[in-house]
């Protein structure tokens, strides 16, 4: 679905849409399936991939990957209950193991979700944009200095490839939160 020259022509909208999960995936001018992969089957990845598909009549879910079948399966037949139609996951796209995240970037997904525990993160996000994908990546990017770096430089890679990376900060949004540090700020 990328092109191997690394410009995104059909996902261009993706770059230049707003802020924002749900914008991430605003594919109604695309009028072609969004294939969406998650990599880390936990409780974040399962909410992740269920905003995912809430977010755009056409994402659809075409793979995962985990260290841990129950873990995949679970989070397959929890997604099933609410997005029944969205959920299309063969079992040769449930990828197992410490390789899985390669496997499922190769298997054809336009977007990747990045949910594991957070030491797997810098090295995962580098091969989905490597891969020429667009990323949702949950928090936080990297555990120490040596990762943020290193993810620094995948985000300038994305940007020269045209291709998002949306971060789960979540707090940002939240008008409460935002009033608070304005006002801890203002006390200080
Ligand atoms: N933005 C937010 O509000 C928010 C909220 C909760 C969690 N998070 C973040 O989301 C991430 C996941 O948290 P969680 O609560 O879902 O954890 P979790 O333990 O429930 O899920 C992690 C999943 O990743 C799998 N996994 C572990 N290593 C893997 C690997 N190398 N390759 C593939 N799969 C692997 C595990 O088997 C598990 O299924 C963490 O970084 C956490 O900080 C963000």
């Amino acid at each position: 679905m990328s092109n191997s020259n690394g410009s995104t022509p059909r996902r261009g909208f993706l770059a230049a849409s707003a802020v924002g999960f749900p914008a991430v995936l605003s594919a109604m001018q695309a009028a072609k399936t969004l294939k969406v992969g998650l990599v880390g089957c936990g409780g974040r990845g399962s909410g992740a991939a269920a905003q995912a598909l809430k977010a755009d009549d056409y994402a659809e879910l075409t793979a995962v990957a985990d260290i841990d079948m129950e873990r995949a399966q679970a989070c397959i037949d929890r997604l099933k209950r609410v997005s029944k139609d969205k959920v299309k996951v063969e079992a040769k796209n449930i990828f197992l193991g410490l390789d899985a995240y390669q496997q499922l970037i190769d298997s054809g997904v336009d977007v990747v979700l990045l949910a594991t525990p957070p030491g797997f993160r810098a090295a995962h996000l580098r091969a989905a944009i490597a891969a020429n994908k667009h990323v949702f990546c949950e928090k936080p990017v990297a555990v120490d200095a040596p990762g943020v770096r290193h993810v620094l430089e995948t985000a300038k890679m994305a940007r020269e490839r045209n291709l998002s990376i949306m971060a789960g900060f979540c707090w940002r949004r939240s008008a409460a939160a935002v009033s608070l540090a304005c006002l801890s700020r203002r006390m200080v």
